[in-house]
């Protein structure tokens, strides 16, 4: 494909954007996060943006106290399915837990969101970091952190194995012999694993992309190999250019190490928003955003990423209170970094949960600051492309009106979609069907 040199977008669908009490902001649509002419509109302005996908994410557990979008939300692939039929040419990005589900309907469920949306579908593997989860599934445990990673890893391949059961014309449907499918063209896939035993054949049939495109989010160590073993894109996020250089550097190499080549996945940054007609403008709509969080919200947050501690036990004004190693078996990249700040910069609890809360966007300032930073990025080789969300509810109405202009005049961005599949678009080669490839072998 010819159009390497494009910066690659994807938009969140997430709610009312912006932090946890985002939905009480005066422009914010308060129901957004179940409201499917708000999900219609905002998939309509991405793809009139010419964005590579809408991406969803998800969870599987929550308290009371989890923040209100993950109260009441749509699951993903429903709502994708649903606006497959109101868009045309942006992919469809689903999350989905290799940890609570099985690889047959996940495999069934993605092809059909393939064939349903002519090949735009994606879909972001996770592997669930709330202990809690396994309580909604009848389970004792929840699987410890680098299990859940080699679960996934035999779960992919199943999945894989299953996407590749027909090849894509197996399906003849000659009426006048009576030939409904070509006998050898059917594959089944046997699978007797560690953790899955899976016949196969899948019951639907080679979807327009060859296979969805499988993208991977977590940033640990055991989480980046996995993504070089088994990914096409990458969901993550670092601090600064430098850090998501290093990053991505080293996915690039892994791949190499896995005899795949180092151009056969895509990195994105995810990133936050906010734009203002001058700097002032901007810290200015940060602050009408962040005054809405109050200290218990903040104090619920920031215990959602210690398995749901109670943190309005201790005095908001003293020191953060030490509390050991909760959080390691779930957020546990975050939970170190949330801990070592605080302990640097000596912050008082109320300090710590309302940042935490109410983090600064990335990226901050007029529609050029913006641009001039996305360009840095990517031009740098610090990340092929950028998965947005907008800091306050209007700010990712405003990067599409001032920021992708910018980035189109500057030719860093398309005016057109390339291609008709997601595949396509992001300049992904359509992967070979594993059992035709052995065959013309043998
Ligand atoms: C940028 C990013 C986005 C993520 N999005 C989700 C999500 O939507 N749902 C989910 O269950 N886990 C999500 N995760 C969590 C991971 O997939 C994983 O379940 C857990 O955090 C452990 O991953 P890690 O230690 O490799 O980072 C995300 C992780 C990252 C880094």
């Amino acid at each position: 494909m010819s159009h390497k040199q494009y910066i690659r977008l994807g938009a969140i669908i997430q709610g009312a954007s912006g932090n946890m009490s985002a939905w009480r902001h005066p422009d914010a649509v308060a129901d957004a996060s179940i409201n499917i002419q708000f999900c219609q509109q905002l998939a309509q302005k991405a793809e009139q943006a010419k964005f590579d996908f809408l991406f969803v994410a998800d969870g599987l557990f929550i308290t009371e106290k989890s923040i209100p979008h993950f109260l009441n939300r749509f699951e993903p692939i429903t709502l994708l399915s649903a606006l497959s039929l109101v868009t045309q040419k942006i992919g469809l990005v689903a999350t989905l837990s290799t940890s609570y589900s099985e690889p047959f309907t996940v495999a069934r469920q993605f092809a059909s969101l393939d064939h349903l949306s002519g090949g735009r579908a994606g879909w972001n593997v996770v592997t669930s970091p709330l202990e809690g989860s396994a309580k909604n599934f009848s389970r004792d445990k929840h699987p410890e952190h680098d299990e859940r990673y080699r679960i996934a890893s035999e779960y992919v391949s199943v999945v894989k194995g299953l996407w590749d059961s027909w090849e894509k014309d197996a399906f003849v449907r000659d009426k006048a012999s009576g030939e409904f499918f070509a006998a050898d063209k059917l594959h089944t896939l046997n699978h007797h694993g560690k953790y899955f035993s899976v016949q196969g054949p899948l019951n639907v049939g080679r979807s327009p992309q060859g296979r969805p495109v499988v993208f991977q989010a977590g940033a640990s160590d055991q989480g980046k190999a996995f993504a070089a073993e088994a990914a096409d894109a990458i969901y993550t996020r670092q601090e600064t250019p430098e850090l998501a250089r290093e990053f991505r550097d080293d996915v690039r190499r892994q791949l190499v190490e896995n005899g795949r080549d180092a151009g056969d996945i895509r990195v994105f940054q995810g990133i936050s928003v906010i734009i203002g007609d001058t700097v002032t403008d901007a810290e200015r709509q940060y602050q009408e955003t962040a005054q809405l969080v109050t200290l218990k919200s903040a104090l619920d947050y920031l215990g959602r990423y210690f398995e749901h501690y109670d943190f309005s036990q201790h005095d908001p004004d003293a020191p953060f209170p030490d509390i050991g190693d909760l959080g390691q078996n779930s957020f546990r990249s975050t939970t170190d970094e949330i801990k070592r700040n605080a302990l640097e910069r000596g912050l008082t609890l109320r300090q710590a949960a309302l940042e935490a809360a109410t983090p600064r966007p990335t990226f901050f300032g007029t529609a050029e600051d913006i641009a001039d930073g996305l360009e840095h990025w990517f031009t740098s080789g610090a990340t092929d492309g950028f998965i947005v969300r907008g800091g306050t509810p209007t700010a990712f109405d405003d990067f599409v009106e001032t920021v992708i202009p910018l980035l189109q005049q500057r030719g860093l961005y398309r005016t057109e979609y390339e291609g008709e599949t997601l595949r396509e678009n992001l300049g992904l080669r359509e992967p070979e069907n594993q059992f035709a490839a052995e065959a013309a072998l043998a």
